[in-house]
């Protein structure tokens, strides 16, 4: 059992480490039930500490024995850690604690997946390996030696030592002990090579268990584009000779950059075109740039405490969105990316959960790692490169790395960079970083025809109003500064005023377009240059226009996905017809060959389920799950019966005959092809769907078919066979749980979940197994949402039933329930005695514990 109380963590209550540690080595004796872990550190008193208290986190440990300077003391334990009288000058500590790393489910500290040996620390889960002081403030250089008979034994940094049943390793760079990491097993590599701008060799390796060799290359080749790409742009080399990643099956997020030895959910480096989906290759492409950034951005500079984490994440979120940008295609990428931002963040930031991208108070620090802390993060840090401008951003960069290299560091330390680079004052930006919620930009415009015959005399205004809802525990918010990127176009199509930077300080500021011939039509917020919410009146034949002449591609997309949006509005508020003009303007951007077929399947897209509920909650309605479905299927079936012509042409002429490649080529022509394929799944019962099934030879055209299939309620025969074909391979079965959910009748959404829950292969102790099964409910609000209830309460007896194995997987999956305020009386009573139910459950995590009290409010 957790503390009974818990504890609220500031903050402004920050005080330095009393001690500091120079070095730690340590011994696993490896065993499945009792792992022997010795320290031997080396600790020295602060200078800079403001008490003297030696004090070690632990958690779960047992503890041995313990020694100070060879002599044995005895601890005050807790359930938190220990304190020991100590000397204030140097000394040595020692200690031998047990743990027990199958019994630790809740995949934190050293646990065991699939008979191997592996760990994940942050941000507090070495503590739960040995006695230490566990804060990333506290850097030191490991010495780790590895005894089991094992075949591959792994740790940080460079090997030292290897014999017969044991290895050591020695990483001479200092580190937290967040990024601490050991593997032991029996696994196979994929090896490769990359020699450095300056000459070093590096040995890359992709470590997997047998029978995972071949879904390797990808991963390989995506991690030595990431380190040119960090040469090139960020000037920044890889600096040890080793570099290993390591697939493991059980974990509780995306991947963990520790040093050296980047442990990563299988999910997230395993690829083959036979498994894994165009999106999935791009996907683990940026999760393993994302954690190679990290090398520089998180480990040579890291966070002085846990509030600070948008310091590397943020920065980091930043960094391997420019990499896949500069890989595929920036406007695509761009475009996926606010999708996400909006579906995640924005529903982070409108609800209980808003907090700031720097929060100032948390019990769990894993509840922390969210959209709003890595993705709205990493909208700061463009927002920043765009107020200060590329030369300076960059310049700004490398005064960062020389400056704080080998530091734990603040976000004041990050602005300060900027700060000295360009003489700006800041403080006004920091408020991006202190102020949680989502800015509301009102815009308001007036124009003045020119004299009387005088050509291009006219003046055009622009007047923006910013204003951001409170949020739980801030109730007042000040401006802030808000670049805002404006282009206009004349009447004729063409652009009229380039795209120029407007910042917006005030809460209510004009900015002029002088010298035109006539009113223009304004562009606002080219390529989303900020996170915020644009209302501007506008009408559909003007969205329209903007849908066939933005020169700005994410805008043209915009002006279609609001078109998309106020159309389904009018459905569902007023019982309209499916709008013509988007019909019409949506088929015209279908067709028009000159626009990249990426960019023409994701303006096919719809807005989700989950951005109408949003939509029409702001506008002042009380969204109903069910009726967003049906005017979304509705429009769907409109659109495939208007568009059935060319729905037939761009199937077939996007059809890629060329051997498979995950690039952007290739995937974007399969994205629109299948984008084709769903509308015609809705004419033709899902017969080509089903030749598309038979004859698919890669996962993305293989799942799209069955997608289409089970739409069409055509699967049943297809959903045995994909299972039949895939039963060993985990990764694909995943997504075999998955779809039935999301492509079910919404009415029959819970019922099949509940069916799936007793499926042989569904397992509380696979995250990824859970959150294909309870998570593709979640994922679905037309079903979630079921009147009757029987969703809520479903996920809740899971969630409690996964809550003792662990608990940071089911303290994420509470958010599901983050949106319960939006919804009407009979749906709020029901969410809310699930929510009850949950608080009442004895022994209940403190991860969950903190995520229901912070949704009920
Ligand atoms: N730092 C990891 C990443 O790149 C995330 C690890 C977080 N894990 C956790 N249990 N909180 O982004
Ligand atoms: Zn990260």
């Amino acid at each position: 059992m957790k503390d009974a109380v818990p504890q609220t963590i500031r903050l402004s209550d920050y005080t330095p480490p009393a001690y500091l540690v120079d070095e730690v080595h340590l011994t696993f004796r490896l065993n499945p039930s009792a792992t022997r872990v010795t320290s031997r550190i080396a600790f020295r008193p602060n200078p800079e500490a403001r008490e003297r208290r030696f004090k070690l986190d632990g958690e779960g440990l047992k503890l041995i024995r313990a020694m100070i300077d060879g002599e044995p003391v005895t601890p005050a334990l807790s359930d938190a850690g220990l304190t020991c009288d100590a000397p204030d000058a140097p000394f040595t500590w020692e200690a031998e604690v047990e743990i027990d790393p199958e019994g630790n489910t809740a995949l934190e500290g050293l646990y065991m997946s699939n008979g191997m040996y592996c760990t994940q620390c942050e941000a507090e889960g070495f503590r739960k390996i040995t006695y230490y002081p566990d804060r990333p403030d506290v850097m030191a250089v490991f010495t780790v030696r590895i005894e089991s008979d094992l075949p591959v034994l792994l740790s940080n940094g460079n090997p030292v030592e290897r014999g017969e049943g044991f290895a050591e390793w020695h990483d001479p760079w200092p580190k937290p002990a967040y990024l601490f990491a050991l593997v032991a097993g029996d696994l196979v590599n994929h090896p490769g090579r990359f020699t450095t701008k300056s000459g070093r060799e590096v040995d890359l390796n992709i470590w997997v268990r047998p029978g995972d060799e071949g879904k390797c290359a990808f991963g390989m080749e995506a991690l030595r584009a990431s380190m040119r790409w960090d040469e090139e742009k960020y000037g920044r080399e890889y600096d040890l000779d080793l570099f290993n990643i390591v697939a493991v099956d059980d974990f509780n997020m995306g991947a963990m950059e520790n040093k050296g030895l980047n442990v990563f959910n299988s999910s997230c480096v395993l690829a083959s075109p036979e498994t894994s989906t165009d999106a999935n290759f791009e996907r683990i492409e940026a999760i393993i740039a994302h954690e190679y950034f990290h090398n520089w951005t998180g480990n040579r500079i890291t966070c002085r405490d846990w509030f600070q984490l948008c310091l590397k994440e943020g920065l980091t979120v930043f960094r391997d969105s420019q990499f896949t940008a500069d890989m595929r295609s920036a406007p695509v990428k761009r475009i996926g990316d606010v999708i996400t931002l909006r579906a995640r963040q924005f529903r982070e930031d409108n609800g209980p959960l808003a907090h700031p991208v720097r929060p100032e108070s948390f019990v769990e620090i894993n509840n922390f790692y969210t959209a709003t802390v890595y993705e709205k993060g990493a909208e700061l840090i463009g927002m920043l490169k765009t107020l200060v401008g590329d030369d300076a951003y960059y310049r700004a960069l490398d005064l960062y790395f020389e400056r704080h290299d080998g530091q734990a560091c603040t976000i004041e330390d990050w602005l300060a960079v900027f700060e000295d680079v360009t003489g700006r004052d800041l403080a006004q930006f920091k408020r991006w970083y202190e102020e949680a919620g989502t800015p509301r930009i009102d815009v308001e415009e007036s124009w003045t025809p020119g004299a009387p015959g005088a050509q291009g005399g006219g003046t055009y205004t622009l007047t923006l109003r910013q204003h951001t809802p409170p949020t739980p525990g801030q109730e007042v918010k000040n401006p802030r500064v808000i670049p805002v990127k404006v282009g206009l176009i004349g009447p004729n199509g063409d652009e009229v005023a380039e795209t120029r930077v407007l910042e917006l300080t005030e809460a209510e500021q004009s900015f002029a377009f002088e010298g035109l011939t006539a009113k223009p039509v304004p562009s606002i917020l080219r390529e989303f240059s900020a996170p915020v919410i644009l209302n501007r009146d506008s009408d559909a034949a003007e969205r329209a226009f903007l849908l066939a002449h933005d020169t700005d591609p994410f805008n043209r997309w915009e002006a279609g996905r609001a078109l998309a949006r106020e159309g389904l509005m009018a459905m569902i508020v007023e019982g309209a017809a499916p709008d013509r003009h988007y019909l019409d303007a949506i088929e015209r951007v279908a067709r028009d060959e000159t626009l990249d077929p990426a960019f023409r399947a994701l303006a096919l897209g719809l807005p989700s389920e989950e951005d109408m509920a949003q939509a029409l909650f702001d506008a002042g309605h009380t969204p109903d799950p069910q009726a967003i479905w049906e005017a979304l299927d509705a429009l769907k079936s409109a659109r495939a019966h208007a568009m059935q012509d060319i729905a037939a042409t761009l199937y077939d002429a996007h059809q890629v005959r060329a051997p498979y490649r995950p690039d952007a080529e290739q995937s974007g022509a399969r994205s629109l092809a299948n984008a084709a394929l769903a509308m015609l799944g809705r004419l033709d019962g899902g017969a080509r769907a089903q030749a598309q099934y038979d004859a698919a030879d890669n996962m993305t055209q293989q799942l799209a078919a069955l997608t289409c299939l089970v739409r069409a309620n055509a699967g049943d025969a297809a959903v045995q066979a994909f299972y039949d074909q895939w039963r060993h391979d985990r990764l694909v079965i995943d997504k075999w749980f998955g779809l039935q959910i999301l492509n079910a009748e919404p009415a029959r959404a819970v019922e099949v979940t509940r069916r799936l829950t007793q499926h042989p292969d569904f397992t509380l102790k696979n995250p990824n197994r859970f959150r294909a099964v309870l998570g593709a409910l979640t994922a679905f609000p037309a079903g979630f949402h079921d009147p009757s209830g029987a969703g809520y309460a479903l996920l809740t007896d899971w969630l409690l039933k996964l809550d003792p194995l662990n608990p940071q997987t089911t303290a994420r999956m509470c958010s599901a329930f983050e949106t319960w305020r939006r919804y009407d009386a009979d749906r709020q009573t029901l969410i809310k005695a699930q929510l009850d139910r949950l608080l009442a459950q004895p022994g209940l995590s403190r991860d969950t514990a903190e995520m229901v009290g912070r949704i009920r409010g």
